[in-house]
């Protein structure tokens, strides 16, 4: 099983970028303890950080070919991207939503998740547990389909 993870806009910035909203891991630290539980779960992960939509969407459809799921933080474009929201949706892949601060308890624009109604689930306030969480149930989602 291959699970594309898909980072977007300032996340790479993890670790520097307001420590107290986001933590202090930087992003190769979040995704090494990722790839470390995905090993475990015996899933193999590819991952992927860009600050422009189209690279996103372009790695989206690029999953088709040999992913099986997706676990994506789409960051600011979860509040705005019209785009993002129909790739996921058009490669009709499972695709799980995180988010590392709690999206329902900041400013008012970032409760609207243009995404999410298109995802299997969402995990949003655990920081980097909210990745751990996701892959965890996005998995699971996918062997139960395979029952
Ligand atoms: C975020 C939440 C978004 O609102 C924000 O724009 C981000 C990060 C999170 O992981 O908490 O860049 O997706």
């Amino acid at each position: 099983m291959k699970i594309l993870v898909i980072n977007g806009p300032n996340l790479n910035l993890l670790g520097t970028r307001e420590p107290e909203v986001y933590g202090t891991l930087t992003l190769d630290a979040v995704m090494c303890e990722l790839k470390k539980y995905a090993e475990k779960l015996g899933v193999e992960i590819e991952h992927f950080q860009s600050n422009i939509e189209g690279e996103i969407v372009n790695a989206i459809q690029r999953a088709r070919v040999d992913c099986d799921g997706i676990l994506i933080n789409p960051a600011a474009y979860t509040h705005t991207s019209v785009a993002i929201r129909d790739a996921i949706s058009a490669v009709k892949l499972p695709c799980v939503e995180v988010h590392l601060s709690n999206i329902q308890d900041r400013e008012e624009f970032r409760k609207i998740s243009l995404t999410a109604p298109v995802c299997v689930g969402q995990i949003s306030g655990f920081g980097a547990g909210s990745y751990i969480l996701g892959l965890k149930g996005l998995v699971d989602r996918l062997n139960s389909r395979k029952l």
